[in-house]
């Protein structure tokens, strides 16, 4: 009867849908479609992990599209995630940090996150929702009941502090007390209970949503009286011995002779053969950690095909945040702005998605919860800072003309090593990017709160190995632009971005330009507006911060810039 009603709606809601809105990639299904989306934990595309997984290939990136310039726009797993399930960029959950008082599971709850995020929006909509692995960061044995997390029919979540313990993990599952699953290995435990979930799902005959957070390919942590230990992740024992040769690509930013990047970065030591050897054993172990994931995803794919799932099932897969190994002579991290850490895997497969396919498209994990939404046919929410990906064939072919051409990074608090060698923790790691790619260019942008500046030509320097921005340099066109141009419309749009909500967000050239003459970098660039760029206020911090306090983040757009008019300038409407 109940399903009878949401065919009902869906078929009503599908008929009056603005094509706009959804981009036209609303299933015409009978019956609503479900989502499965597995996310892993710090798995990096640069490192070409991606390369290592068989199952992966054959089931996703195969049958799939893959995003070729996808990004998280905070690279640490509680924001991403945050992001990841309220379409909200960091600044605008304030969840910017993995522990309270910034970030974590707590601090989510206290930001009012617990009633207003995808699952209990998908529950709003219908729809069942399944969860098995990570959540949140500090969400753990002694929080998970207080409040239990919202939004789910039913749920199997890996708790810390032994949610990176691979052989001693610790589940909660609905409202049972957490279970210890010594000696057994994680990914394994995690992938019976999503089959189980998976059937659970099927037998209630609604649609779903069922998400798979395996921990892999994370660090793994251990508590040794009080003391948090990091080590190599760990592989299941038949994985041990795969990939003997393996190593850290050698790309040209891997452990360089010269130092690189700004601030922090840029006072590195080169790595000495004793630390490379024991990064490479470090990526190896990430390697074989994944073969877990990788036989996980070909169970779930076996079960799906085999109770006729895949027909009207949207399968997505990625990763909550990025990461590094030896790259600008950092230790295995993540948290900063370089390539390796922001760009990360999203790979969907579903009726209607190109197969086989790559796209060059712009995409974050700010658009996730957009998309879902886009492709169950539910309304967007007018605080979405980001908009549905295409993802059906359509939908893609329409978009890639005019569709938003960058991301915006940021961060804040610290950096961390996760290997064994210079444990440091690297402070004033707190900066704002934009990743822009369109026709023609590609470049990274960053402001740190040391006020330093990068930017990067991606197009001739993809290893971000030379800072245009850095003093001595004498490099004044990339791309066919003047630096010194570009950076003024590269800060403005910046400036737009860095405390933007909702629409501002979505239409980054609009704030600027309102009467929407502009929709790309490549327009702004004519020489018409140059005096303009030069008058904006400019990007500046006031003090490094490890959270989220205007005060230190100098001039907000809303209050002190200006948009152009072919008449003159003209203050926003919101001051
Ligand atoms: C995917 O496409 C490439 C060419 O773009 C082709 O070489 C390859 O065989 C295709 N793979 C499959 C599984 O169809
Ligand atoms: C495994 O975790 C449980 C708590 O969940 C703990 O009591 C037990 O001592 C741990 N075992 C090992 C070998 O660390
Ligand atoms: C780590 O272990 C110590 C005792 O060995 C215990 O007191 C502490 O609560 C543990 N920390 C966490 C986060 O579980
Ligand atoms: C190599 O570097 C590591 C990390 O800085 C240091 O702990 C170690 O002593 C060094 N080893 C040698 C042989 O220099
Ligand atoms: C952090 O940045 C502040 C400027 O905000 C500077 O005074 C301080 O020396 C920096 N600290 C470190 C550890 O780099
Ligand atoms: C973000 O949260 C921190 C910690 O609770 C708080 O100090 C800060 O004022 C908040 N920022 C904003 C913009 O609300």
């Amino acid at each position: 009867m109940r399903l009878a009603l949401i065919a009902a709606l869906w078929t009503a809601v599908n008929s009056v849908t603005a094509q706009q809105q959804f981009l036209g990639q609303q299933s015409d299904a009978v019956r609503p479609p479900n989502i499965v989306f597995i996310l892993t934990d710090d798995q990096d595309v640069h490192l070409q992990s991606l390369d290592y997984m068989p199952l992966v290939q054959k089931h996703l990136i195969d049958k799939g599209t893959y995003y070729d310039k996808h990004y998280c726009t905070t690279a640490v797993c509680c924001p991403a995630r945050v992001t990841l399930m309220t379409g909200k960029a960091a600044h605008n959950t304030n969840i910017t940090d993995v522990n309270p008082p910034y970030g974590g599971y707590p601090k989510f709850v206290k930001q009012g996150f617990n009633s207003a995020y995808l699952p209990v929006w998908l529950q709003e909509a219908g729809y069942n929702v399944y969860y098995t692995g990570k959540l949140f960061n500090a969400h753990n044995v002694d929080n998970y009941d207080s409040p239990y997390p919202a939004g789910f029919t039913s749920h199997d979540f890996l708790l810390d502090p032994f949610t990176y313990n691979y052989m001693n993990s610790s589940f909660q599952h609905n409202q049972d007390p957490p279970q210890s699953h010594e000696g057994e290995y994680v990914t394994d435990v995690l992938a019976q209970k999503a089959y189980n979930l998976l059937e659970e799902a099927v037998e209630a005959d609604r649609p779903f949503f069922l998400m798979v957070a395996p921990s892999a390919p994370h660090a793994d942590i251990q508590n040794n009286s009080g003391t948090l230990t990091f080590d190599a992740p760990i592989s299941a024992p038949r994985h041990v011995h795969l990939f003997p040769d393996a190593k850290v690509p050698r790309i040209s930013n891997f452990n360089p002779d010269i130092p690189s990047g700004a601030n922090w970065i840029r006072r590195l030591e080169q790595q000495n053969m004793t630390n490379v050897d024991w990064n490479d054993h470090f990526h190896r172990q990430r390697l074989r950690a994944l073969q877990a994931v990788d036989e996980m995803v070909d169970g779930l794919f076996d079960r799906m095909e085999s109770l006729d799932l895949l027909e009207n099932t949207y399968i997505f897969y990625s990763s909550d945040n990025g990461f590094h190994i030896g790259n600008h002579r950092m230790q295995p991290g993540k948290s900063t702005g370089c390539e390796e850490d922001i760009n990360i895997p999203l790979i969907v497969r579903g009726p209607n998605v190109p197969i086989n396919y790559t796209t060059q498209l712009v995409t974050s994990h700010t658009d996730i919860a957009a998309t879902i939404f886009s492709l169950l046919n539910i309304p967007l929410r007018e605080d979405f800072d980001g908009s549905p990906i295409p993802v059906t064939t359509s939908a893609i072919a329409a978009s890639s003309q005019k569709r938003r051409e960058h991301v915006q990074i940021e961060y804040w608090g610290f950096a961390g090593g996760e290997g064994i060698y210079d444990r440091r923790l690297h402070q004033n790691n707190t900066f704002k990017g934009i990743r822009i790619v369109g026709g023609g260019y590609n470049f990274y942008y960053q402001i740190w709160c040391t006020n330093e500046h990068e930017l990067y030509d991606m197009s001739k320097d993809p290893q971000q190995m030379v800072n245009l921005l850095q003093e001595g340099n004498t490099v004044e066109m990339a791309s066919g632009y003047a630096v010194g141009k570009l950076v003024a419309r590269l800060d403005a749009l910046l400036m737009a971005q860095k405390s933007c909500n909702g629409e501002r967000c979505r239409e980054p050239w609009k704030s600027l330009h309102p009467d929407g003459k502009v929709g790309s970098l490549e327009d702004a660039m004519a020489e018409r507006f140059d005096r303009f760029y030069d008058e904006q206020v400019k990007v500046e911090w006031e003090y490094c911060h490890n959270g989220y306090v205007p005060e230190a983040e100098g001039p907000m757009f809303e209050n002190e810039g200006a948009m152009f008019r072919d008449d003159g300038f003209m203050w926003p409407e919101w001051v």
